[in-house]
Parts: structure tokens; C-alpha cells; sequence
């Protein structure tokens, strides 16, 4: 009897400490190199090891994968960034215990799939995966996350997406630029979805069913000729340009909709006549389309208007990886992208793009904040006690000498909170395979 229960118990410990890593014990640290910048409020610093005590913001340096408990000791944390950092892996547990943050930024990486168990107990409004190389998403790959409101998995490379495990609470879903080829979204597993982006996919099916308000479903530049199912109870914009509908999709004519953009498609001219009028009782606008090629908007041959699409979808440059693409270009979703021009660094900054990589630089004089996930290109003498010279510190903004006494002293009052160089010891990375000393092996006593 007792035996009994104890097995259950055990197995249950088992199944629960599989699930839940031990973060002393399993850290990756010492395996893989993962260095971060860190930032609190009053100072940043710099580690190799993971151990960045009460900071609220972390910026990956470099890392390949991110290892399981990497943010393990980091309590506090909200924001997690690492764009452009040639990361590959997500390790099972890497994300763990972090109830505070806000927001995991990774795009700009080479992650190709998510596996289960990556997140344990996590809270979060944003993840942000766009321009990785995700072909593959396991069912229970968000599982663990908590509050999850935006996400974007767009410029990946996904054929499909597990429905089923996909966070519940989404306002935003982003997955536009991907392979995806049916979708069926449906209120049940979405109940706060507002912003539905599907545009330049593969999507030859789609099914909608969501019985409340959406402001947008964007399905421009996919392969739809019809429409499987929609349901919506009111829609603010509904974009289907560069398809291939000719007729009018069932739906359309019970559609409550605000706005629609409807060319170019190959309509025909007939179906096209009906669908205005239809559009114009009800009052749904559509989107003026500059049409600058004048080609007609509807044709009256079975398939005729195929030729206005061919002329317009642009038959992009097709890559495996980076080196099939300029210098100055990223190979994602298979398609060889100009990144400066795609607006990825903030209006301020220099973008600057050379052996396939990227960067947002500040004009010269100017600073960002490293406190900030976002940060302008700012003027500003300093922003935290490591910007100024030796001897001086941050304050406002602006670089002051220390008083005399406190420079090359251990850390002065002057300074306490503005630059107290907190960084907690780094563990050797041996830690836990070479027990320590005991006392009488001490170096005095020999
Ligand atoms: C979730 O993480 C928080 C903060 O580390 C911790 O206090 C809490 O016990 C964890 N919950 C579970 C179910 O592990
Ligand atoms: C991904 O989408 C979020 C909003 O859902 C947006 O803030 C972010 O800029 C997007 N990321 C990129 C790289 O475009
Ligand atoms: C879902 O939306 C409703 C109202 O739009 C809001 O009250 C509720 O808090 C949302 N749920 C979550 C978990 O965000
Ligand atoms: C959907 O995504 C595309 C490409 O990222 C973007 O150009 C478009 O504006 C988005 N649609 C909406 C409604 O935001
Ligand atoms: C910094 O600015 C705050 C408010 O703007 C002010 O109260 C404080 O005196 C300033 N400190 C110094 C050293 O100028």
C-alpha cells in the first residue's frame, strides 16, 4: 500500500522535475558560450556567464543557442533581445520562471524550429521570431507562456502551424511572409484576436470563424480562388488583392465589413458588376488601387485575368541562405530581402548592411540609451557611468567628476546607484565538476 503510493509519488517527482528543470543543477553555461549585456535601472554591465542579477533588460551578444535556464537567476527581467545575433537553437527550458517579462525579441536569426518545453512558467505580451528560418513548429511549442498577446512569426519559413497549441489570448498574429497553404482560425482557440496578418503566403485555403469584432485580416498575395468558410462578426479591413478570385466568394455577400481592398485579382467582369453593387448597398468601402500599367480590372475571358496578375506579382529571386543573395541582402522565406530597405532600423539611425549582416548605427555625437529596449538615436553625453571617462560619472545625462577622493577607491556614495558595478562573480566554468577544497588543503596550511 505504502509502496504503492511512494511509486506513484516518485514518478510523479520524475515527471514533474523532466518538465521543470533544476536551474542550479542544469544550467547550459558552461557548455555554450552566451554573452549578454545587461541594464537595470541605474547601471548595465557585461557577463559571459548568465548571472546578471536584478536586471530588467537583456541584450544577447552573441550566441548560437540559447540554453536551457539561460535566464535562470534574472527574477526581475522584462525585456529579452537579441536581433541579428546568428542564434540557431532554442534549448528546451531556456526560458524559465520569469513571470515579469514583456518581451522576447529574436528576429534576424537563423532559429529553424521550435520544440516543446522551451518556456516553463513564462509570462509575456510579445514574442517577436519574425525574419528567422522556422520551418517547423512543435504542437506544444508555446506551451508555458502565459498572456501572450502579440505574436510574429512572419518571414519564416512555415508550410503550416500547429492551431491546436497556439496561445490562447492573441490579439495580434503575424505570419505573413511564410509558405503557409491552408489556415483555419477559429474563435474558439482565438477569443481576442483583433489582427490577423496571412499576407504573402501560399494560401490556397482559408476558414475564418471568429464571432466578434476584428480590425484587420490582411490575405493579400496568396493563392485563393475562393474562400472555404468565413465567419466574422464585423471586420474593419479586409484585404484580398493579388489573388486569384474571378468570382465572388460566397461569403462576401454576408460579410460585415467596413473596408475591403480587392484588386488586383482576375476577376471577371460580370462577377466584378455584381460584387460592387453588393458593396455599395451596404456600404463597405473599397480601396482606391492606383493602377499605374492601366491594365483593366476585370476581364470577361474564363481565366483571362491571370495576365494582370502575372505583370504585377513580381516573381521574387529565389535562396536557400545567405550566400545565394547580395552581400548587402538576408535570405528568409526563401526570397532574398534588401533589409535596409525594409525600414528594419528606427528613422534616426544608419543602416548599414555588408557580408550579410546588418546594422542600425547613430549618427556620429549621438547615443542610445542601453537601458531602453527601443532607443532613439539620442544627444546625450552619457546615459549610465560606463559612457563617461575614468573618474567621472553619470548624472543627467551628463559626465561629472567624481569627488577626488573616491577616484580609484573602492565605489564612493557619490556613485552608489549610478555606477556601483554590481556584477555578481562569474562561476568558473568548471563550477560543480571539481569539488572545492576543503579547508585543510589550504594554501597555508602546506
Ligand atoms: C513561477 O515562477 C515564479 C517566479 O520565479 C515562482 O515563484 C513560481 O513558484 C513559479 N511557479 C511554478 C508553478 O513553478
Ligand atoms: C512583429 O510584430 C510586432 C507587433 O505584433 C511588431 O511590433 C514588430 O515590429 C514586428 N517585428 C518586425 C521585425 O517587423
Ligand atoms: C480578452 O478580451 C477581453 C475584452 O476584450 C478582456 O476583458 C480580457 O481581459 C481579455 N483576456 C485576456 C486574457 O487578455
Ligand atoms: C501585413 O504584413 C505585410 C507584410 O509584412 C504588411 O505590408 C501589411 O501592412 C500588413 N497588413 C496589415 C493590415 O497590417
Ligand atoms: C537632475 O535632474 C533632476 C530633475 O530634472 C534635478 O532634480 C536634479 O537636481 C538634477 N541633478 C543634477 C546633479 O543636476
Amino acid at each position: 500500500m505504502v509502496d504503492k503510493q511512494s511509486i506513484i509519488l516518485s514518478s510523479l517527482i520524475v515527471a514533474v522535475t523532466a518538465i521543470q528543470p533544476n536551474c542550479e543543477r542544469d544550467n547550459q553555461f558552461k557548455n555554450y558560450y552566451f554573452s549578454i549585456d545587461y541594464c537595470s535601472e541605474f547601471y548595465c554591465g557585461h557577463s559571459e556567464y548568465g548571472f546578471f542579477g536584478d536586471a530588467d533588460l537583456v541584450k544577447i551578444k552573441s550566441a548560437k543557442i540559447i540554453p536551457t535556464c539561460a535566464f535562470s537567476s534574472a527574477i526581475n527581467l522584462k525585456w529579452i533581445q537579441g536581433t541579428h545575433k546568428d542564434i540557431r537553437v532554442i534549448a528546451s527550458g531556456a526560458f524559465v520562471n520569469l513571470i515579469n517579462l514583456e518581451s522576447i525579441i529574436l528576429p534576424f536569426n537563423q532559429i529553424r524550429e521550435l520544440h516543446n518545453g522551451i518556456f516553463r512558467n513564462v509570462s509575456l505580451t510579445t514574442l517577436d521570431l519574425s525574419w528567422n528560418r522556422i520551418i517547423y513548429v512543435q504542437e506544444g511549442a508555446f506551451k508555458g507562456i502565459q498572456n501572450l498577446k502579440h505574436l510574429n512569426l512572419s518571414n519564416n519559413e512555415l508550410i503550416t502551424l500547429p492551431m491546436k497549441g497556439m496561445p490562447s489570448w492573441l490579439t495580434h498574429l503575424d505570419l505573413s511572409h511564410n509558405f503557409l497553404e491552408m489556415v483555419a482560425l477559429n474563435y474558439d482557440r482565438f477569443p481576442n484576436i483583433t489582427h490577423i496578418n496571412m499576407s504573402h503566403n501560399e494560401l490556397y485555403s482559408v476558414a475564418l470563424f471568429i464571432e466578434k469584432s476584428v480590425k484587420n485580416i490582411d490575405l493579400t498575395n496568396n493563392k485563393l480562388r475562393d474562400i472555404d468558410f468565413f465567419d466574422v462578426q464585423h471586420c474593419e479591413q479586409f484585404r484580398m488583392s493579388l489573388n486569384k478570385f474571378s468570382y465572388v466568394p460566397r461569403f462576401l455577400k454576408f460579410a460585415n465589413i467596413k473596408s475591403v481592398s480587392l484588386y488586383p485579382n482576375p476577376w471577371r467582369c460580370d462577377e466584378l458588376q455584381i460584387l460592387w453593387e453588393h458593396l455599395q448597398n451596404n456600404l463597405v468601402a473599397v480601396d482606391k488601387y492606383s493602377n499605374p500599367q492601366g491594365k483593366p480590372l476585370c476581364s470577361d475571358n474564363r481565366d483571362g485575368g491571370d495576365f494582370i496578375l502575372s505583370k504585377i506579382k513580381l516573381d521574387s529571386l529565389r535562396c536557400d541562405d545567405d550566400s545565394h543573395c547580395d552581400s548587402t541582402m538576408l535570405c528568409r522565406g526563401a526570397t532574398c530581402s534588401d533589409v535596409c530597405k525594409a525600414n528594419v532600423c528606427d528613422p534616426g539611425s544608419i543602416c548599414k548592411a555588408s557580408n550579410h549582416a546588418f546594422e542600425c548605427s547613430c549618427p556620429a555625437g549621438l547615443r542610445r540609451d542601453p537601458r531602453k529596449l527601443y532607443s532613439p538615436c539620442l544627444e546625450a553625453q552619457c546615459f549610465i557611468s560606463s559612457d563617461c571617462d575614468y573618474g567621472y560619472f553619470c548624472e543627467n545625462n551628463t559626465c561629472l567628476h567624481l569627488p577626488e577622493a573616491s577616484v580609484g577607491a573602492a565605489p564612493a556614495s557619490a556613485f552608489a546607484g549610478s555606477w556601483p558595478a554590481r556584477e555578481p562573480p562569474p562561476k568558473p566554468w568548471w563550477f560543480d565538476e571539481i569539488p572545492l577544497l576543503s579547508p585543510k588543503n589550504d594554501i597555508k596550511d602546506i
